[in-house]
C-alpha cells in the first residue's frame, strides 16, 4: 500500500544541498564505533534527560524472531504495535472483536516493564471492510464513537498514551476546517473529533489522549503546519480532552529543514499547553545513490538535525521511532526505492548492528537538555 504523502518536498529543490550534505555527513561517519553490547542504551540515555525512548513493534517477528525480540528489549522502554491495534484487524466482523495480537503485545508491555503506546482508534484508512457502507451512512459517525469507546475501554488502565484520531488534517481536499474528505468528518466536523476524545478520555479516563499527524516538518508543509494549529487550538477551545500532540516524523533524508520554521511551530503547540511527541520516526533514503556508507551517514546526519530542535522545545516528552531494525519498514512497501534495494531508514541494519543513525539518537539524546 502506497501511503500519500501529500505536500512532501519535491525533488528539485534538494540537489543543490545534496553534495555539501554529503560530504559534511560522511566525514562525521569516519569516526565509526564498534558495536559495543553494553553501550548505555538508547531509553537509558533518554531517561537521565526526563525524556523516553520507545519504538514500534510487530507481533509476528517480536514473537517468533529472537534477535529482534532482543533488540526491542535492549533499546526501548515504551513499545506501540505497528498494526495490531487498528480497526481492521481488531474487529473483523461487526458483531466480533479480535484482540489476541494487540492483547500479546500488551502482556509483552507488561511483563517487561515497558509503557505502551496506543495506536490508533480513529483513522480514516483502516476501517474494517463491513464498516464500508455504514460509514457513509448517518450512522457513521455513531459506529466509529463506538469502535473507539470498545477499543480503548478493551485496554483501560493499561495503555498510557493514546493516538485517538490519526491524520484527519488534509489540507488538499479543500473541506471546510482543512479536515479530510471523510464521511464522519465531513458530518461531525471538529465537533465530532471532540467527541472522539470525549469518548477516549471516559473508556480509559488515566490515558493521555493524542491527536496524531504527519508532514509538517519541512519548508514546504507550511501549510499543513498552518491546518493543524488552527486544528488544534479549535479542539482546545471546543473543550476536547487532549493532552498532546503526535508528530510522526517520517523523514526523508535530505530534505530541506529549516530549524527556524520548526522551532516557531513546536513552541505554537506547546503554546496550546499540549505535549508533545515524535512518534513514528523513520528517515527514507529514496533520494540517495545506492552507496550504503553514504546513505547511511546522510541519514544519522538527517536524524541528528532534526533531533536537536526537537529535543530543545521543552514540551517534548519523547520519541518513538517507527521500527527498529531495516529488516522491518513500512517503508519498503509504502515508498520503495526505484533501485529496490532496502532502506537503510532505522536505527540497526537487517541483522540487527548499530548504524549511524543508531548513535546519532544516542549523541541527540546526550546533548537533550534535561526535563
Ligand atoms: C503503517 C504500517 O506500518 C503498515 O504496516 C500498514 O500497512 C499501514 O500503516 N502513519 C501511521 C501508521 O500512523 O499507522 C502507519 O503504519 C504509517 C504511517
Amino acid at each position: 500500500m502506497r501511503k500519500n504523502y501529500g505536500d512532501w518536498p519535491a525533488k528539485s529543490i534538494y540537489r543543490r544541498t545534496f553534495l555539501l550534505a554529503a560530504s559534511a555527513a560522511l566525514a562525521s561517519a569516519q569516526v565509526s564505533r564498534a558495536d559495543e553490547p553494553n553501550e548505555t542504551s538508547l531509553s537509558q540515555r533518554a531517561e537521565k534527560k526526563g525524556l523516553s525512548f520507545g519504538t514500534q513493534v510487530n507481533s509476528g517477528p517480536l514473537f517468533s524472531l529472537k534477535p529482534y525480540h532482543d533488540a526491542v528489549l535492549r533499546d526501548a522502554s515504551m513499545i506501540v504495535p505497528e498494526n495490531e491495534m487498528k480497526w481492521r484487524p481488531t474487529q473483523p466482523t461487526e458483531r466480533q472483536s479480535n484482540y489476541f495480537n494487540a492483547d500479546r503485545i500488551a502482556r509483552f508491555a507488561e511483563d517487561n516493564a515497558l509503557l505502551l503506546r496506543g495506536h490508533t482508534a480513529v483513522w480514516h484508512q483502516n476501517p474494517p471492510v463491513w464498516t464500508k457502507d455504514i460509514i457513509t451512512s448517518d450512522e457513521g459517525q455513531t459506529v466509529v464513537l463506538d469502535h473507539a469507546r470498545e477499543l480503548i475501554g478493551h485496554f483501560r488502565g493499561r495503555v498510557m498514551e493514546w493516538d485517538v484520531v490519526n491524520e484527519a488534517i488534509a489540507p488538499e481536499d479543500g473541506m471546510p476546517d482543512n479536515l479530510r474528505n471523510w464521511p464522519p468528518y465531513n458530518k461531525g466536523g471538529i465537533d465530532f473529533i471532540a467527541d472522539c476524545f470525549h469518548a477516549a478520555r471516559e473508556a480509559d479516563p488515566k490515558a493521555n489522549l493524542y491527536y496524531n499527524d504527519y508532514s509538517v516538518y519541512y519548508q514546504s508543509q507550511g501549510r499543513r503546519r498552518d491546518a493543524i494549529l488552527s486544528f488544534l487550538e479549535k479542539l482546545k477551545s471546543r473543550g476536547a480532552p487532549i493532552d498532546g500532540f503526535g508528530i510522526q516524523s517520517h523523514l526523508i533524508a535530505n530534505a530541506e529543514f529549516d530549524e527556524n520554521v520548526y522551532r516557531r511551530f513546536l513552541s505554537q503547540v506547546a503554546d496550546l499547553g499540549l505535549k508533545i511527541r515524535a512518534t513514528e520516526l523513520d528517515v527514507s533514503d529514496v533520494r540517495l545513490g545506492p552507496d550504503i556508507d553514504l546513505r547511511d551517514a546522510i541519514v544519522a546526519a538527517h536524524t541528528k538535525l532534526y533531533l536537536d530542535v526537537l529535543f530543545d522545545e521543552p514540551a517534548v516528552i519523547g520519541l518513538v521511532t517507527w521500527g527498529m531494525t531495516d529488516r522491518f519498514s513500512w517503508l519498503h512497501e509504502g515508498w520503495p526505492r526505484k533501485d529496490r534495494l532496502t532502506q537503510r531508514c532505522l536505527p540497526l541494519d537487517e541483522n540487527f548492528a548499530k548504524k549511524p543513525m543508531w548513535y546519532a539518537i544516542a549523541e541527540a539524546f546526550d546533548r537533550a537538555p534535561s526535563r
